[in-house]
């Protein structure tokens, strides 16, 4: 059994100057590829699963599935709560024997208008109190990130202030704080501006692990300077996601040349959904371990 709370991980991480990343799982495949990188670089790991997953599939059905592949392995792995947006949310996770959770008070249930500091602050308080009363960890959310294809600036106010940031866990008492530091969900539109040096005021005002989100397709300089700064844990979803689709699309390329060849020599076409989620599986995991590398985390499973 090697289920850990995130902050246990992530306090090691900032101490030592790496970070943990936290994957995004889905289903068998994606739990197994993030398990498997984790195991073959040795490595700590956060497994993650976000909200809006459960208008795909039924948590508890993917729950079981994370904690038996936790509990086979010795590497300490945390199960995570990504972007809960509503009190009622994360206590499903809690239930559900999660031992990590996020709030992102930062914007509304919608996912998309923001919340006033203080409506921030009172929700995030309120889930702190429920997660630590159980010894679970709690991730908050200051300053707002962008969204596929935005582009977070100075100008555009969303970025986080370390002054306001410092207020905020005080008024809180997050165990780790997500910042807006230019990085944004999904592809990029060009090359970020990755802004460093927030994170080191920040970090240097709050004292707590900082989490980047949005780490898919920052530049591994930015990554590794941020992380030089205070970052502990680096949220990763779209890379996996591109691997997934990238593999799929190959192999099933690579089937219906089969199929066409059968179909010339009169033989029954073969339909074998393992030969596409194999190799997805396995350009999943490959993607994983190379970012579990650029974090620093790899050979620092205890
Ligand atoms: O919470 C999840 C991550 O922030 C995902 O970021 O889209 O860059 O992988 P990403
Ligand atoms: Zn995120």
């Amino acid at each position: 059994m090697t289920l850990v709370t995130s902050k246990e991980i992530v306090t090691k991480a900032l101490n030592g100057h790496y970070a943990v990343g936290a994957f995004n799982a889905v289903n068998m495949e994606t739990a197994q590829a993030i398990v498997g990188a984790g195991i073959e670089e040795n490595s700590p790991l956060i497994m993650q699963v976000t909200q809006t997953t459960l208008n795909y599939t039924d948590p508890e059905e993917l729950a079981a599935l994370m904690k038996v592949l936790v509990d086979r392995v010795s590497i300490p792995i945390a199960l995570h709560l990504d972007h809960g947006r509503t009190f009622e949310v994360v206590m499903k996770f809690l239930r559900l024997g999660f031992t990590s959770v996020m709030i992102d008070g930062s914007l509304q249930p919608d996912g998309k208008t923001p919340r006033t500091y203080e409506e921030n602050v009172e929700i995030t308080r309120k889930v702190v109190e429920a997660a630590h009363a159980v010894g679970v960890t709690v991730e908050g959310e200051l300053g707002t990130l962008g969204q596929i294809g935005e582009e977070i600036t100075e100008k555009s106010g969303a970025l986080t202030d370390p002054d306001q940031a410092a207020r905020f866990v005080e008024d809180t008492g997050v165990d780790m704080l997500a910042v807006s530091i230019g990085t944004t969900h999904g592809l990029y539109k060009g090359k970020p501006f990755i802004d460093v040096e927030r994170v080191k005021a920040i970090s240097e005002k709050v004292g707590i692990p900082l989490v980047m989100h949005g780490g898919s397709f920052t530049p591994d300089e930015d990554v590794r300077a941020a992380i030089r700064f205070g970052i502990a844990k680096v949220n990763i979803d779209t890379n996996i996601r591109v691997a997934f689709f990238e593999a799929v699309r190959d192999s099933i390329v690579k089937i219906e040349a089969e199929h066409e060849k059968a179909d010339r020599a009169g033989i029954p076409r073969k339909y074998d959904i393992r030969k596409i989620l194999e190799p997805a599986r396995t350009a999943m995991q490959a993607v994983i371990e190379d970012r579990i590398r650029v974090f620093g985390s790899s050979g620092k499973a205890e």
